[in-house]
């Protein structure tokens, strides 16, 4: 019998990597039924009507809570319980929701014995993180969470040749990601104000989370200083950030965020990390484009869609569709294996019976370290509380753990 997946939350992570991964892996035969809840069914016809997911994946659909024929534009935000409660145990949630509201729904899912994916960050406080492994363990079920860097090649890359030790040992880096200015936008001016979130929190996670992936190292404290922008609505956000994250080892990682790449400027974003290194008899060094600035394109029309461009230059690398035949097209790219890699950990998981021989399974997770769990990557949601803190008082650098001051 194939599990069926339950996405909830239908915005723009679900459009553009959640549900065309979860579409391919049922094409694939992987998985049975998926369905998406949203609290409007309004976003629900978005998602289904999406020339992009119709052209790729001609003939497949969603199942949608609410309906799509729903013309009430009730905003039904608890709905995904009632969805959650009626599934049978162990099938698979996946929550895309705006992450202050991912605790709530990641327990509710465990609470109905489902194996649950999260996109990133998975929460806001290592509390939180901490109540989640103790349920996951205490049920035996899969919590991943979705850092899909971790499945770039060149972060894979990058890990075994750290951990062969051919770089030498870390010292500094300086890594950012700016997303295109036209997010202001989006949603994203809803939920990702100054007393829930900021561009650090938001999309600076990533890079301190692949730092940790690639070193093993762990982040002892941070110092964070935003700036304040309204959104087009009059919300406020942190829209550009400033991080200092230091490590173990000593090193110092600065992390620079921010929701203002120019909206004219080629490909969807500008990401990438340098690092240096000591090594015994000389220095090291690794630079990633993470935006991979290799390909060039001039359209002769131009290009539906906000932050489209004239001249592109697209990366190969996170998500793209392509021709293989068969009448639809195939999504590749490390986005795609990321979902691929997590739903077939909990596969593997919901195919053992016996709860010892499932808490074996996460605990194998936890130590191989290639999947985000909430025991192997609680630095993040520490980093997350440290630098929200920091923010709070202007840069200060507090420490990990028990926050506080730093003297
Ligand atoms: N690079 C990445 O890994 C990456 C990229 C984008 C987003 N994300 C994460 O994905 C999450 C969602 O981001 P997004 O870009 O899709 O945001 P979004 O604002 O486009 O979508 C969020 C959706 O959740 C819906 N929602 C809110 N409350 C709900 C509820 N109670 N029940 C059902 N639906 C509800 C909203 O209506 C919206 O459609 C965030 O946590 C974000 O950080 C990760």
């Amino acid at each position: 019998m194939n599990r069926s997946v339950t996405v909830v939350g239908g915005g723009m992570i679900t459009h553009d990597q959640l549900l065309p991964s979860l579409y391919q892996l049922r094409r694939e035969g992987r998985i049975g039924e998926i369905a998406v809840c949203g609290q409007r069914a309004s976003t629900l016809r978005t998602l289904a009507e999406s020339a992009q997911l119709n052209q790729a994946f001609p003939g497949q659909r969603f199942t949608a809570y609410p309906p799509l024929s729903e013309t009430d534009e009730r905003v039904e935000p608890q709905l995904y319980r009632q969805v959650i409660a009626a599934l049978a145990p162990y099938n698979i949630v996946i929550i895309a929701l705006p992450d202050h509201l991912h605790f709530d729904a990641i327990l509710c899912a465990l609470r109905a014995n489902q194996h649950v994916i999260t996109v990133k960050p998975m929460v806001l406080t290592a509390r939180e993180s901490l109540e989640i492994e103790r349920e996951a363990r205490e049920r035996g079920l899969v919590v991943a969470i979705e850092y899909h860097k971790r499945f770039d090649d060149r972060s894979l890359m990058a890990r075994s040749r750290y951990r062969d030790g051919m770089f030498g040992n870390f010292r500094l880096g300086t890594a950012a990601l700016f997303e295109k200015w036209y997010y202001r936008h989006s949603n994203f001016q809803n939920w990702c104000t100054t007393d829930r979130s900021d561009a650090f929190t938001y999309i600076g996670c990533h890079y301190v989370d692949l730092v940790h992936f690639i070193t093993g190292l762990l982040p002892t404290s941070v110092s964070l200083c935003g700036i304040r922008e309204k959104y087009p609505n009059g919300n406020e956000g942190y829209l550009w950030t400033d991080a200092r994250v230091r490590w173990d080892n000593g090193a110092i990682l600065n992390v620079q965020n921010g929701l203002g790449f120019p909206d004219e400027a080629p490909g969807t974003n500008t990401q990438g990390i340098r690092m240096y290194f000591s090594g015994d008899h000389g220095g090291g060094y690794l630079q990633h484009d993470d935006q991979y600035r290799g390909l060039r394109y001039s359209y002769a029309v131009r290009p539906q869609g906000p932050g489209s461009t004239q001249f592109a230059e697209p990366s190969p690398d996170y998500f793209q569709y392509v021709d293989l035949g068969d009448g639809g097209l195939t999504p590749v790219g490390y986005g795609f294996r990321s979902v691929q890699y997590l739903v077939t950990q909990c596969l593997r998981a919901a195919g053992m019976r016996d709860i010892e021989e499932r808490r074996k399974f996460l605990q194998t997770l936890d130590d191989d370290g290639i999947v985000a769990t909430p025991a192997n990557s609680r630095y993040n949601e520490r980093v997350i509380e440290a630098a929200r803190l920091s923010l709070a008082h202007d840069g200060k650098e507090f420490t990990l753990g028990a926050p506080t001051l730093a003297s």
